[in-house]
């Protein structure tokens, strides 16, 4: 056999790395919203990546990073020439350049916040998928100090700890920890934890985590490596510390209890030590409610859920296919797994597979038989190529995608037409106000079974 032709590595030309251009004011037309949070603008030929501004503003921008050869740079709004209309003041007073890096959006009213997000998902799938879909994103009810305003709905807050051991949130695209008082898109019960007030020694991060049962938060402390944790009293929490060898209980639960309602049926979860649920209150019915009328599940049917979590749409499913259904449930996090099996132990229909989705996919039992409708809720990361032509393989006659990043929606979506799988519709809901964050919810059904429109 003659040895194989070793490969040559393209190169491209490396463009000539010039002085430093961060700190350079620059002013500039802004164009687009593009997805991660920034709008498009050019300086000089050269795209430039800018926060805190709108589309149709012209504003100065402050390179925050980018060399002179470089082919993009990013930037910061730091004074706006011509504002859009919909420009507010920003309601959290460390929201801006060069501050916190939590939120994208809180100069814009949350209403053009959905209107961008609408416009990033549309643009995904034009250039992803070649699709041209017509999107709208919709406001999630609940939370806020007033409704529509976009606050206090984070049940689930990811605070950093720094150097003299305060609370904080990351600046955008930096370690430096922004210390807070207040994170006003966190709920009260999140901020009633006490951790922003309170010092924590030998800490890296601090999760915080409020379920809708109304117990106490929990508060999960993961120590910098090689540490023992120092923790403040938290008289208003449960807590706990991340340890090698898992959760350690400090005082309180080491489990957050979530309860959700979904065509007049009640559904209890736990969720330990601050694991997997979606963080707006109201996104568990929202997008439980949403996978149902994308599948419309009937009685006797085999159900798949992938990446399952605690077991959301898995309860969802389990009634609506009935006793003389089967949902199969995979989740590649033992400890969520756990969690469902306490939390649905009564449903007799449901199996809880614990392993990663691309090896469950290849079991031969499951290949057999196939499934009738699956959900599919992966990580930002998407399913892949090889996911989908697996689900594919099973021959649904009906797909749910729920995806928190539109770009790998669109991606996998070209995968499925590849197997016979078309757009059925599109769902976005926005979940994440003040972020550039957007969830969806795809139907997908195969090729000959989309009703075509009665002939005039
Ligand atoms: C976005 S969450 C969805 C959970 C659930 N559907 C819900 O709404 O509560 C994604 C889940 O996928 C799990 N996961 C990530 N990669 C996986 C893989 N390769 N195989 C199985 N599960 C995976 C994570 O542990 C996480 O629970």
């Amino acid at each position: 056999m003659s040895p194989a032709p070793t490969r040559r590595r393209r190169t491209r030309p490396a463009r000539p790395a010039g002085p430093d251009a961060r700190g350079t004011e620059i002013e500039v037309e802004v164009g687009p919203v593009a997805h991660g949070g920034h709008c498009v603008a050019r300086h000089e030929g050269r795209v430039v990546f800018v926060r805190h501004a709108l589309p149709g503003e012209r504003v100065v921008a402050r390179v925050t990073e980018g060399a002179e050869g470089a082919k993009f740079w990013r930037a910061d709004a730091v004074r706006v020439l011509r504002a859009d209309a919909a420009r507010v003041e920003p309601p959290c007073p460390v929201a801006g350049p060069g501050l916190c890096g939590g939120c994208d959006f809180q100069h814009a009213t949350p209403a053009r916040q959905r209107e961008l997000k609408a416009a990033v998902v549309a643009e995904q799938f034009r250039r992803l998928a070649s699709l041209d879909v017509d999107v709208s994103v919709e406001e999630a009810p609940g939370g806020g100090e007033e409704p529509g305003d976009g606050l206090r709905w984070r049940t689930r807050t990811q605070f950093a700890v720094d150097a003299e051991g305060r609370t904080g949130l990351r600046a955008h695209r930096s370690h430096a920890v922004v210390a807070l008082q207040d994170c006003p898109i966190s709920t009260r019960a999140v901020v009633g934890s006490g951790v922003l007030a309170q010092r924590f020694g030998n800490v890296e991060t601090v999760e915080v985590a409020a379920g809708s049962d109304g117990a106490a938060p929990l508060v999960v402390a993961t120590p910098v490596v090689g540490t023992h944790a120092h923790l403040p009293k938290l008289a208003a929490a449960s807590v706990a510390v991340r340890t090698p060898e898992g959760l350690h209980r400090v005082s309180g639960r080491t489990w957050v209890g979530e309860r959700i309602g979904v065509r007049g049926r009640e559904h209890d979860f736990r969720v330990s030590g601050a694991g997997f649920w979606q963080v707006h209150p109201a996104a568990p019915a929202l997008l439980g409610e949403a996978v149902l009328a994308a599948l419309e599940p009937r009685a006797g049917e085999r159900a798949l859920d992938l990446y399952s979590g605690v077991g959301l749409f898995t309860a969802l499913l389990a009634d609506a296919v009935g006793a003389e259904g089967h949902v199969l449930a995979v989740e590649g996090s033992e400890r969520a797994v756990r969690d469902a099996r306490k939390s649905l132990h009564a449903l007799e229909q449901v199996e809880l597979w614990a392993g990663a989705v691309e090896e469950a996919l290849t079991d031969d039992e499951l290949v057999r038989r196939g499934a009738d409708v699956v959900v599919l809720d992966p990580p930002r990361s998407g399913a892949g190529r090889d996911t989908v032509a697996a689900i594919a393989g099973l021959a649904p006659r009906a797909v749910a995608y729920v995806a928190c990043d539109p770009a790998a929606l669109a991606r996998d979506t070209a995968f499925l037409a590849g197997h016979g799988y078309v757009l059925d519709g599109l769902r976005a809901f926005d979940l994440f106000p003040m972020t550039h964050h957007v969830e969806c919810v795809a139907r997908f059904v195969r090729a000959a079974t989309v009703p075509t429109p009665p002939q005039a």
